[in-house]
C-alpha cells in the first residue's frame, strides 16, 4: 500500500511544532507522505507561523515539500493574538534557525485544493489551528469534502467539557468561529448530497486535554536524543509549561496537536460517535461553542464524528511515548 498522503494546516505554535516533527518522522519512515504544510494565522501572526513551520521542518530534516501561507486572520472578525500562550514569536523559549526553505507561490487555500485534487479520495487533512484557510479553500472549491480521504480537526470541546478560552469555547474555534461553522456546513451539505462522504473527526478538549507532556518527559527525550530538533522542542515546551502553570493547570503542557496528528494516522484506535455539529457565532455568552446535536433534535445529517477516547493500552501517555520515539528517530539538521 502506498503511504497515506497528509496535509497539515497549522499555526505553529508550540504543540503544532511537535505535530510537525512527528509527521516528518512518519514521512521519513515511509508510513505517510507529508504532501503539504499550510500555515494559518493563529497562535501568532501568519509571517511567524510560516517562518516557524519552515524552521521546524528544517530542524526535523524534512525533505523539500510545499509550504504555503494561508489566511492572515479570521474570515469575519479581527485576529486576537495571545502571545502569553506560545510566546511572542510562537516558539516559546526556543531560538529557531532562519529557514532556507522557500514557501510555495500558491496561497494555502489553493494548496489545499491542489493537494486534494492530486490525491482524489485519499488526502487526509489535519487542522491544528483555526479553520480560516480551510474555509477559504472550501469557497475556492466546494467539492473539497468529496475530494478528501478524511479530515481531522483539533478543535472545539464536547460533552460538557469546559472550554479553554471561554467557558464553552476552545481556542482554535474561538479565534474564527465563522470559519469553523463554514467547515461544519460544508460537510453537512456534502453528506446530505452523498452519505459516502467521510465525516470529519473532531478532536476536542474533552479528549486532547488528556495528552499531557511533563518536564520529566522532556528530560527523557533529551536523554534519548541530543538532536537540535529535540533540544529546540524542549526549549519551546518550557514556555508552554510556564503558561499552563500560570492558568492553574500545573507545570505541564497539554499537547493537543501532536496527539491529534497521531489520531489522524491511527483511525482504528479512535473512539468516536456521530453528531451534527455547528458553531455558535452570535451568542453573547456562547460564541465559539461547538454545538453537538447527538440526538437528532434538528433532524440534520451527522456531519461530524466526535472523538471521546483512544484505544491504546496506557491511553494518551502511551501515544506520547510513540510521538517521543518518532522525534528521537529524527537525526534532523544542525540548527
Ligand atoms: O486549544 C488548543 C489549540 O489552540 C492548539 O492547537 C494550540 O496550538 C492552539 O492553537
Ligand atoms: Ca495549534
Amino acid at each position: 500500500m502506498s503511504p497515506t498522503p497528509v496535509l497539515l494546516d497549522c499555526d505553529p505554535g508550540i504543540d503544532d511544532a511537535l505535530a510537525i516533527a512527528y509527521l516528518v518522522a512518519e514521512h521519513l519512515a515511509g508510513r505517510i507522505e507529508l504532501t503539504a504544510v499550510v500555515c494559518t494565522a493563529g497562535n501568532v501572526g501568519l509571517e511567524d507561523t510560516v517562518a516557524n513551520a519552515c524552521a521546524w521542518l528544517d530542524l526535523a530534516g524534512a525533505p523539500e515539500l510545499p509550504v504555503a501561507a494561508g489566511a492572515s486572520g479570521p474570515i469575519a472578525v479581527p485576529h486576537v493574538l495571545t502571545p502569553e500562550t506560545h510566546g511572542p514569536r510562537g516558539a516559546g523559549h526556543a531560538q529557531l534557525p532562519t529557514t532556507t526553505r522557500s514557501t510555495d507561490p500558491r496561497d494555502g487555500a489553493r494548496l489545499w485544493v491542489d493537494a486534494a485534487r492530486s490525491h482524489p479520495g485519499e488526502l487526509v487533512g489535519i487542522v491544528t489551528g483555526p479553520s480560516s484557510t480551510l474555509a477559504h479553500a472550501l469557497a475556492l472549491d466546494p467539492a473539497l469534502p468529496r475530494l478528501l480521504g478524511g479530515l481531522v480537526m483539533m478543535g472545539g470541546t464536547f460533552h460538557g467539557h469546559p472550554g479553554n478560552t471561554t467557558p464553552v469555547s476552545e481556542w482554535n474555534v474561538d479565534v474564527d468561529p465563522e470559519a469553523a461553522d463554514a467547515v461544519c456546513l460544508a460537510w453537512e451539505t456534502a453528506q446530505a448530497d452523498d452519505p459516502a462522504v467521510p465525516a470529519p473527526l473532531w478532536c476536542g478538549l474533552n479528549l486532547t486535554e488528556r495528552a499531557v507532556w511533563t518536564p520529566e518527559r522532556s528530560e527523557r527525550l533529551l536523554e534519548a536524543s541530543d538532536s537540535p530538533v529535540a533540544r529546540r522542542l524542549t526549549e519551546a515546551l518550557r514556555f508552554y509549561f510556564e503558561f499552563h502553570d500560570s492558568v492553574g493547570e500545573g507545570y505541564l503542557a497539554q499537547v493537543h496537536d501532536p496527539f491529534v496528528a497521531w489520531l489522524a494516522l491511527h483511525p482504528e484506535a479512535v473512539v468516536a460517535g456521530p453528531a451534527n455539529v455547528r458553531v455558535e457565532c452570535a451568542g453573547e455568552h456562547t460564541r465559539g461553542m461547538t454545538v453537538a446535536d447527538v440526538r437528532g433534535h434538528r433532524g440534520r445529517v451527522d456531519n461530524a464524528r466526535i472523538a471521546t477516547d483512544v484505544l491504546v493500552p496506557g491511553g494518551p501517555d502511551a501515544v506520547l511515548d510513540e510521538i517521543c520515539a518518532a522525534i528521537v528517530s529524527l537525526a534532523g539538521r544542525p540548527d
